[in-house]
């Protein structure tokens, strides 16, 4: 059934678990990640970008996820628009049937630009407002997700900023986030700490200096009532990485955040974890196996089968590993 995030999460936070949330844009995706919730008992947020809805259309995004909750009525589930990039976009969301929208004014309506605190407080604090009239829950997002390595904007996968930055920038600051909770009335808070979106988040296994997990101990100690979001939240997993390289992929060195950073960030509040990269990693290596073993095979049901497997396998561990076995 179709339910609020906020529901979902202030139900994670009296339990102390987190809740992943998974971006999907097809069929496939939107099936592994069911079937993985239904195997593990998990609670489901569904998550489509603005370039999801404009790749699937918006009706097939919407009558996909509508489909989800028919399919598996029993699976309470959250249909989340990530990163809204202006009141217009989380509007359309809310009216195309979504229970929970993100106003990411962090970065200003172009995408790029980092937005002014100001500029950030006014775009929020409005779709605060018409969301919460009709029950839809609101993330924001303060600070810029971007590498304390670069110092430089997440903009590997063709969005966000390539603007160099400040520490101050790339890390959000909990006194102002106290504030901008305060004065936006959201229900979860993206922060920043040293992630960014893509596979090319780390060039080693991070360490506290450039992942900042100790800034969601002091975020969340200052504003304990409110839901913690973590974005480019994949894990990047090297033996995924191993088989797309097998098999002929080109993907460079690369880390992402460990799954035992992520626990350890679930303590301090954090309840929703963003994860895209990890099921594009799965279901391209599963692709490019399958491709390379059965050279002679061409129904695309034979290789969507392997690829949707695999993303439901990466599901199933992140369920498991943040705690939501058993709570959906
Ligand atoms: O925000 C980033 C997510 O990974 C979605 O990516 O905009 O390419 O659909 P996308
Ligand atoms: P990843 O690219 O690390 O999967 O992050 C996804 C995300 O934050 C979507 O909003
Ligand atoms: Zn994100």
């Amino acid at each position: 059934a179709l339910v609020s995030m906020r529901e979902l999460l202030d139900h994670a936070a009296a339990n102390g678990y987190g809740i992943p949330a998974f971006n999907v844009n097809n069929l496939e995706q939107v099936q592994a990640v069911m079937e993985a919730a239904k195997e593990t008992g998990a609670p489901v947020i569904l998550q489509a970008s603005a370039g999801a809805r404009k790749y699937a259309g918006e009706g097939f995004i919407k009558h996909l996820i509508q489909a989800a909750i028919e399919s598996y009525p029993n699976i309470p589930l959250v249909m989340h628009q990530d990163h809204g990039q202006n009141p217009d976009v989380c509007q359309g969301a809310i009216d195309l049937g979504f229970s929970s929208v993100m106003m990411d004014g962090s970065l200003e309506a172009d995408g790029k630009t980092i937005a002014s605190y100001e500029y950030n407080v006014e775009v929020t604090k409005k779709v605060a407002q018409l969301a919460h009239r009709v029950g839809v829950t609101v993330e924001g997002e303060l600070g810029c997700l971007g590498s304390l390595e670069t110092m430089k904007g997440d903009k590997e996968d063709g969005h966000g900023t390539d603007a160099t930055m400040t520490r101050e920038q790339l890390l959000t600051d909990p006194e102002q986030a106290a504030d901008f909770v305060k004065r936006t009335q959201i229900d979860a808070l993206a922060i920043a700490i040293g992630t960014s979106h893509g596979p090319f988040k780390f060039t080693r296994k991070p360490t506290g200096d450039i992942l900042a997990i100790d800034r969601i101990k002091e975020i969340h100690q200052r504003i304990p009532s409110t839901h913690l979001v973590m974005h480019g939240s994949s894990s990047v997993p090297q033996d995924l990485l191993a088989i797309i390289r097998q098999y002929g992929g080109q993907i460079k060195e690369t880390y992402g955040v460990p799954v035992e950073e992520i626990q350890e960030a679930i303590k301090h509040g954090v309840r929703k974890i963003n994860i895209d990269t990890d099921i594009r990693l799965a279901m391209t290596g599963a692709v490019r196996k399958f491709m390379f073993e059965n050279p002679e095979k061409f129904d695309a049901r034979e290789w969507l089968k392997p690829a949707r497997e695999a993303a439901k396998l990466v599901c199933k561990q992140r369920y498991i590993e943040f705690g939501c076995e058993g709570q959906g």
